[in-house]
């Protein structure tokens, strides 16, 4: 089926288009170093105003091991929108690579871009989104729990990117999502309609926040992230304090073992205690590690596309 040019919020894929990116990562998973090498001769782009570990070094693995070749670029280098205007690198980019990748704070900045870029703009997380993070977490999800449609999946802490994608990604796939965050810290409203009209249009059920922690006993899978997301580490002391009843730990779960998705950096001791990430480690790592897989499919079904 015809992709998207972008992939800027997750919901820029339908059911169908998830489910053909999640196959085909399990293939490209499967048999990792073939022969086929999709991304010959072309070149991608990749940007980030925001450190990184995983998403630098997953795209830029799974570029090469699909042929083809990455260049990283940074900010002090092109200035987005402020040497140069979203628009115009939208349009010199698209001269030259065949995709860009952004992480970016802006995300309005980002879907600027792709207005005016020929070539796929893929979201490497802003603060609205993450969406490559959860294809990712979806294809994790799917190996250890098979059928995706109905499973309980509770996202636990801040009300941030990650939640947002998960959470808009849980109605298209008809995940039964719930968010459990401090009061104050909820996912935004604007984000919870979005899953609310994708719920209804997918016969999915609505999610669910609420500001109880001890709901997170209910769950087929618990997930969370860092309290302080990139750009907010000033305000430490105040979360900290905010959040001290969502951490994930036995206590919180009764000593009951339910399985922790965590899309790191972890913060050990603050979102999660380090026995239960410990206890988890084996399916985090799987986590992190299936970023390469599901972007290599990403990036064959996108890029696929403008070669159409
Ligand atoms: N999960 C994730 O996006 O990790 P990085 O910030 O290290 O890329
Ligand atoms: N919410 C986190 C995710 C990091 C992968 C952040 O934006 O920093």
């Amino acid at each position: 089926m015809n992709f998207p040019k972008d992939l800027i919020s997750i919901t820029d894929l339908n059911r169908e288009q998830i489910n053909e990116v999640l196959n085909l990562a399990k293939e490209l998973k499967v048999d990792r170093y073939n022969d086929q090498k999709p991304l010959k001769g072309k070149t991608l782009g990749l940007f980030t105003t925001k450190p990184s570990l995983r998403t630098r070094l997953s795209f830029e693995t799974g570029i090469f091991e699909l042929g083809g070749n990455s260049l990283f670029i940074r900010n002090d280098e092109i200035g987005l929108g402020s040497r140069e205007s979203f628009a115009d690198i939208g349009r010199v980019l698209s001269r030259y690579l065949s995709a860009f990748i952004v992480r970016s704070h802006d995300h309005l900045g980002l879907i600027e871009l792709a207005k005016f870029a020929s070539i796929p703009i893929i979201n490497a997380l802003t603060d609205q989104e993450h969406p490559c993070q959860i294809l990712a977490d979806l294809l994790t999800l799917k190996e250890n729990f098979g059928e995706l449609k109905k499973l309980k999946l509770t996202y636990i802490g801040d009300g941030n990117n990650v939640c947002a994608s998960l959470m808009l990604a849980s109605a298209i796939l008809g995940l039964e999502f719930m968010a459990i965050t401090p009061a104050s810290y909820e996912p935004s409203k604007n984000i919870v309609n979005q899953a609310c009209h994708l719920a209804k249009l997918y016969e999915s059920s609505a999610p669910i926040i609420t500001n109880e922690p001890s709901e997170a006993t209910k769950a087929d899978v618990l997930y969370t992230d860092t309290w302080l997301s990139m750009g907010q580490e000033s305000s430490k002391e105040k979360i900290v304090k905010d959040f001290q009843n969502y951490q994930i730990n036995s206590k919180l779960l009764n000593s009951q073992k339910i399985p922790v998705l965590h899309c790191l950096p972890a913060h050990k001791g603050e979102e999660i205690s380090e026995e239960t990430f410990e206890e988890n480690s084996k399916l985090i790592f799987e986590q992190a590690e299936n970023r390469l897989h599901a972007q290599k499919a990403l990036l064959v079904k996108l890029i696929g596309y403008t070669n159409s």
